[in-house]
C-alpha cells in the first residue's frame, strides 16, 4: 500500500480491520420487484417469460418456413419438378409442426393467454405490498409482547401522535425488560433471539454489564411509500386530529410475530370495532388512501380549528350543504383529495 500521509497507523488499522470483517448490509429498501419475488416469480420469472416468448416465436417462424416449404413441394410436385429430400433438422421442425398444427395452435394460445394473464398480474401488483413481511435480523413477535403481555404500541412506537413515523424502538427500549429477562421459552430460539438483543446493546448477560461493543440491529421496512409521497402518522392517530386505531392501516396487529403489510379483507373482518369503517382498495394504493379519505368523517368537535370551523359553518347552512351532500364531513370536502397535500 502507498503512503498516506493524512492517515495515522490506527486510522489505517482501523481501515483494514474494517474491510475484515464487514459484513454484508441487509437489505433495507424494498423495491416492488422483492414483492413480486414473494410467490417466487421475481425477475427469474421475467427471464423465463422472455424465454418462452422466444421460443414461441421461433416456432411460429418454423411453422410459417414448414407451411411455406409444404407450398413449395405441392407446386414442385405439380410440374414434376425432383423435390430435394436431404432436409435439415430445422425443415424436420416445420413440417412436424405443420402436420400437428392443431397441437401447435394450441399450445401457442396457451401460452400467449397465461403469459398475457401473467404480465397483467403484474401490471396490478406493481407498488402493492399487501401481506408483505421482510425477514428481520431478530424473531422479535408482537404476539407475545403487544398480545399476551399487553405493551401498549406507542411505548415501542412512541412517535406515532406527536410526528409524521411512527418509528421503530431503539435497542434501549427492548433493554428496558431484556437486562433482566435473559431468557425465554416462548418459541423455538427465543433465548437465542434475546442474546441477538444483548450483542446489539453490548451487554454481558453473565456479569450483567455494559462493554460498549454496540452494533446497531438494522430492521428492514414492511410499509414503504414512494418519495414523492407524504404521509404523517400525528394526522391520523392523534385524538385532536384523525383519531384513527392503528387496526385500520395495520390490523390486529397484536395477533402477529414480525411486523407486515396487513390485507384489505383482514381488515374489513374488523370493521365495526374502533371505529374502523371497510375499505376495497389494496393498501398503501393511492386509491386506499383517497377511498379512505372519501369515506371517513371528520370528528369536527375534537379540535379547536374545526369547532370554530365548524361553528362558523352551522350559521351557514346554505354553505354546509354546498361542500357536503349529506351530513357528515369527510376528509375529502376538507381538502383531502387535493394532489398537493400527499404529493411533493
Ligand atoms: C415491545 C415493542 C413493540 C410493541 C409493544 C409494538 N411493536 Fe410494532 N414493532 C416493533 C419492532 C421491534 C418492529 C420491527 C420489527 C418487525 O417488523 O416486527 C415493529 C414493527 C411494526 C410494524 C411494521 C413496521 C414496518 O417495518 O413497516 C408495524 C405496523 C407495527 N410494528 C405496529 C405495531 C402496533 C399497531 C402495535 C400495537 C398493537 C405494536 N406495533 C406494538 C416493536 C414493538
Ligand atoms: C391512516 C393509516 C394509518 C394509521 C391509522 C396508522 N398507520 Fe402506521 N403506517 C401507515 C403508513 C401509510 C405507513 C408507511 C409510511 C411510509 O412509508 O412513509 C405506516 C408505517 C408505520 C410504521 C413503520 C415505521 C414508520 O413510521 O414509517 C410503524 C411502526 C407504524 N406505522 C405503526 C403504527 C402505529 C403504532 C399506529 C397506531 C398508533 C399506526 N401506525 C397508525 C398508515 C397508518
Ligand atoms: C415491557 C417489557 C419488554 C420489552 C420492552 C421488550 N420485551 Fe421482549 N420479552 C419480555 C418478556 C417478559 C419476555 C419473556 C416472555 C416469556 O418467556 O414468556 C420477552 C421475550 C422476548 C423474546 C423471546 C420470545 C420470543 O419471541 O421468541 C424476544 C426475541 C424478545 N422478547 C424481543 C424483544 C425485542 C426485540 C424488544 C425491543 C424491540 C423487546 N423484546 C422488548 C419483555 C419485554
Ligand atoms: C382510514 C382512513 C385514512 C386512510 C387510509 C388515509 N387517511 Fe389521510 N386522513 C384521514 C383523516 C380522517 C384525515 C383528517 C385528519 C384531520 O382531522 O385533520 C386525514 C388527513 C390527511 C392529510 C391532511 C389533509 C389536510 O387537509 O390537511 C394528509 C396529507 C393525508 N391524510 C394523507 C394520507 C395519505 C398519503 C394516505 C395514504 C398513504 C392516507 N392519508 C390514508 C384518513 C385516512
Ligand atoms: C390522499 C393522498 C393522495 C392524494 C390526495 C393524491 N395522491 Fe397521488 N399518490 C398517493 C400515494 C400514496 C401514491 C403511491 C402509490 C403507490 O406507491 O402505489 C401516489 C402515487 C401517485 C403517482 C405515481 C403513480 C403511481 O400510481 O404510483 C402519481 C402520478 C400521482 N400519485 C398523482 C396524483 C395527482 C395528479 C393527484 C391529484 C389529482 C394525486 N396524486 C392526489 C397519494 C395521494
Amino acid at each position: 500500500m502507498t503512503a498516506q500521509g493524512h492517515l495515522t497507523n490506527e486510522e489505517i488499522d482501523a481501515i483494514l480491520d474494517y474491510a475484515d470483517n464487514v459484513k454484508p448490509v441487509a437489505k433495507t429498501a424494498v423495491a416492488s420487484s422483492d414483492v413480486v419475488g414473494e410467490d417466487g416469480q421475481g425477475e427469474g420469472g421475467a427471464l423465463l417469460w422472455i424465454i418462452l416468448l422466444i421460443v414461441v416465436f421461433s416456432v411460429v417462424i418454423f411453422a410459417a418456413r414448414g407451411v411455406r416449404k409444404q407450398l413449395a413441394y405441392v407446386v414442385a410436385e405439380k410440374e414434376g419438378e425432383e423435390i430435394e429430400l436431404n432436409k435439415s433438422i430445422k425443415e424436420k421442425l416445420g413440417e412436424w409442426i405443420v402436420r400437428n398444427w392443431k397441437f401447435t395452435t394450441i399450445a401457442f394460445v396457451l401460452l400467449a393467454v397465461t403469459g398475457g394473464a401473467d404480465l397483467m398480474k403484474r401490471g396490478f401488483q406493481v407498488g402493492v405490498y399487501a401481506d408483505y413481511k421482510p425477514s428481520q435480523p431478530i424473531n422479535y413477535s408482537h404476539k407475545l409482547h403487544a398480545g399476551e403481555m399487553g405493551i401498549d404500541c406507542k411505548y415501542c412506537h412512541n412517535s406515532a401522535e406527536k410526528s409524521k413515523h411512527a418509528g421503530i424502538p431503539t435497542v434501549n427500549v427492548c433493554m428496558n425488560c431484556h437486562e433482566n429477562v435473559v431468557e425465554s421459552d416462548y418459541r423455538l430460539g427465543s433465548t437465542e433471539n434475546i442474546a441477538k438483543i444483548h450483542a446489539a446493546a453490548g451487554y454481558d448477560s453473565e456479569t450483567r454489564k455494559y462493554t460498549g461493543n454496540t452494533s446497531p440491529i438494522v430492521w428492514n421496512k414492511a410499509h414503504n411509500l414512494p418519495d414523492h409521497v407524504f404521509f404523517s402518522h400525528s394526522q391520523h392517530v392523534n385524538t385532536k386530529t384523525g383519531n384513527i386505531d392503528c387496526k385500520q392501516c395495520h390490523g390486529n396487529v397484536p395477533t402477529y410475530g414480525l411486523g407486515r403489510v396487513s390485507t384489505t379483507e383482514e381488515i374489513n373482518q374488523l370493521a365495526g370495532t374502533d371505529g374502523i369503517i371497510p375499505l376495497t382498495k389494496p393498501l398503501l394504493t393511492m386509491g386506499w388512501c383517497l377511498e379512505c379519505h372519501n369515506e371517513k368523517a371528520v370528528d369536527l368537535t375534537k379540535s379547536d380549528y374545526y369547532k370554530e370551523l365548524h361553528g362558523r359553518l352551522k350559521s351557514r347552512p346554505d354553505f354546509l350543504r354546498k361542500i357536503s351532500e349529506d351530513d357528515k364531513i369527510t376528509v375529502r370536502e376538507l381538502g383531502g383529495w387535493e394532489c398537493a397535500k400527499c404529493h411533493y
